[in-house]
């Protein structure tokens, strides 16, 4: 079958998983047009002169992977940037910090005895890599949109880092110690959990479409009184998502 895109201009698609985190990212793009497809609204416009897709993947795996499949195969993206929020696992990542995923994994999915668990039947893989190149580009912009926005520390009591590595994803909000206990000590190098980035990165191997995944840390996945989540949307993740979007549109 030839490329439905075979002169497919570099696009980036920016996949925001909640509507605070898709309106944030609105904000920046210039001449937005809404595209409607498959109960979605496909945004297409520009940021820093260059061709820019936006979308609300909804949320959960399902969602995500049709989204992913609709902007790589429909609307023609060649990178792919998924923003947003998870919960902190790993040792030492605090709310307000952001996480930048080299590799993402279900950690819902078990086909064992047939398959090891974790592994993704029939692709060999249960850690599916973010592309090296424009992870390093998310994480000096996550660095420097940290630097500029010292509010952040307020907000969290804390000065927050940005971390690097696996990222899990799956079907459950994860609220209990008991479940992020156990998460980490199957998965010990986690460093956060989320309800789409493994998703979005089976679908760009299967394209061999670049992707990056950057999530700031909204709850610790415990059962912790949890921080005010729409003022955390709204005044830390929404910011810090769209400046460093800008930023790695700028690069
Ligand atoms: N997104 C943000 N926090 C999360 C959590 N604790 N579990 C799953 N997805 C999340």
């Amino acid at each position: 079958m030839p490329p439905a895109h075979p002169t497919r201009s570099p696009t980036t698609a920016l996949i925001a998983a909640l509507p605070e985190e898709l309106d944030a990212l609105l904000s920046t793009l210039e001449g937005a047009r809404p595209e409607p497809l498959a109960s979605r609204t496909f945004w297409r416009g520009t940021l820093a002169g260059q061709p820019v897709l936006a979308v609300l993947s909804g949320v959960g795996k399902v969602a995500a992977a049709l989204t992913t499949t609709l902007l790589v195969s429909h609307f023609g993206a060649t990178r792919v940037l998924f923003v947003g929020v998870a919960g902190g696992i790993g040792a030492g990542v605090q709310v307000g910090d952001i996480v930048v995923a080299d590799a993402l994994l279900q950690h819902d999915m078990d086909a064992s005895p047939l398959f090891p668990r974790h592994e993704v039947p029939l692709t060999g893989l249960s850690r599916f890599p973010a592309d090296a190149g424009f992870t390093d580009a998310v994480q000096r912009a996550s660095i420097a949109t940290l630097q500029a926005h010292r509010e952040v520390a307020a907000f969290v009591g804390r000065t927050p880092r940005v971390h690097r590595g696996l990222v899990l994803s799956g079907d459950r909000f994860v609220a209990t110690a008991a479940e992020s206990t156990a998460l980490r000590e199957r998965l010990p190098d986690a460093l956060a959990v989320e309800m789409e980035g493994a998703a979005v990165a089976q679908v760009c191997h299967a394209f061999g479409v670049p992707l990056a995944v950057v999530r700031s840390i909204s709850d610790r996945a415990d059962d912790a009184a949890h921080l005010d989540f729409p003022a955390f949307l709204r005044q830390v993740a929404g910011p810090l998502g769209r400046e460093i979007v800008q930023r790695v549109m700028q690069a």
